[in-house]
């Protein structure tokens, strides 16, 4: 890993909503040059709680235009190995606040399969789906256009958690972690480094107080994958785009 961290595209907000509204400007737009570009727009999802704001918005119509459903390709970046209609399923979070009030046609929703026998299959399973639905980058990567990732309080993205195997995962696509230190203590499936870094372009919703210390860590390059797993998206010819708060930017001087 160089040791000089990449200059980092970062967009504060003052708060919560404004982020929200920030980040759905920014995937509308992806979407308008990808299909604009390329006919369809494939874009990766984020779990957790952060983006839910942005997802509704998208799927506000009053809220300017939603996104394309037609040509938008959606996929999860990482997930819960639990039924989907469970409360802590990623994929639960998306239909209530994005699938359902936008009504996105199930054929364009690409979820993260959990009915499976182990996170290992189910991994397994959504590696055959990236290859079957993604163009493929240099190396034979698959590559999406937009890819949304959080923040954990202890610096992990997506399901790539601190000091567990998957940190180090260069050739599968799609890998199963046991839980990292934060709720919900259950298995996860996520996508690994190699295809997040394969990526045209990575957008980080960051909001909160008890994200400014894992951001500084992984902004001002004081942080080892180990320990702050953030550090590890590094797209090869892909942008890094971070949507933070106040709160979470708190920790930072505006340099940098
Ligand atoms: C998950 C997410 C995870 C999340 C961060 C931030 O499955 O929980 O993929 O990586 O993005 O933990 O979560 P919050 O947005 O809830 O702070």
């Amino acid at each position: 890993m160089s040791e000089n961290p990449p200059s980092w595209n970062l967009s504060v907000s003052p708060d919560g909503e404004r982020l929200a509204e920030e980040a759905a400007r920014r995937i509308r737009q992806a979407a308008e040059d990808a299909i604009r570009q390329r006919g369809r727009f494939t874009l990766a999802l984020a779990g957790g709680s952060t983006p839910e704001k942005s997802y509704r918005l998208l799927a506000d119509p009053k809220r300017g235009a939603g996104l394309d459903w037609g040509k938008t390709f959606l996929f999860f970046g990482d997930e819960r190995f639990v039924p989907h209609d469970d409360p802590r399923s990623n994929y639960h979070m998306v239909q209530r606040s994005l699938l359902a009030p936008a009504k996105v046609p199930p054929e364009r929703v690409f979820a993260i399969p959990t009915d499976t026998d182990s996170p290992a299959a189910s991994a397994s399973l959504y590696a055959e789906t990236l290859q079957q639905q993604l163009e493929v980058a240099p190396g034979g990567l698959p590559r999406f256009d937009l890819i949304l990732l959080g923040l954990g309080d202890d610096g992990h993205t997506a399901s790539l958690f601190p000091g567990k195997p998957a940190l180090y995962e260069t050739a599968a696509w799609v890998t199963s972690s046991p839980p990292g230190m934060l709720p919900p203590p259950v298995d996860r499936v996520t996508l690994t480094f190699p295809v997040i870094n394969a990526a045209r372009q990575v957008l980080f919703l960051v909001a909160g107080a008890g994200k400014a210390q894992p951001l500084r860590d992984v902004l001002k390059g004081q942080a080892t994958l180990e320990t702050r797993p953030a550090v590890g998206v590094r797209p090869a010819d892909g942008k890094v785009v971070w949507l933070v708060d106040e709160a979470a930017a708190a920790g930072l001087d505006r340099a940098t």
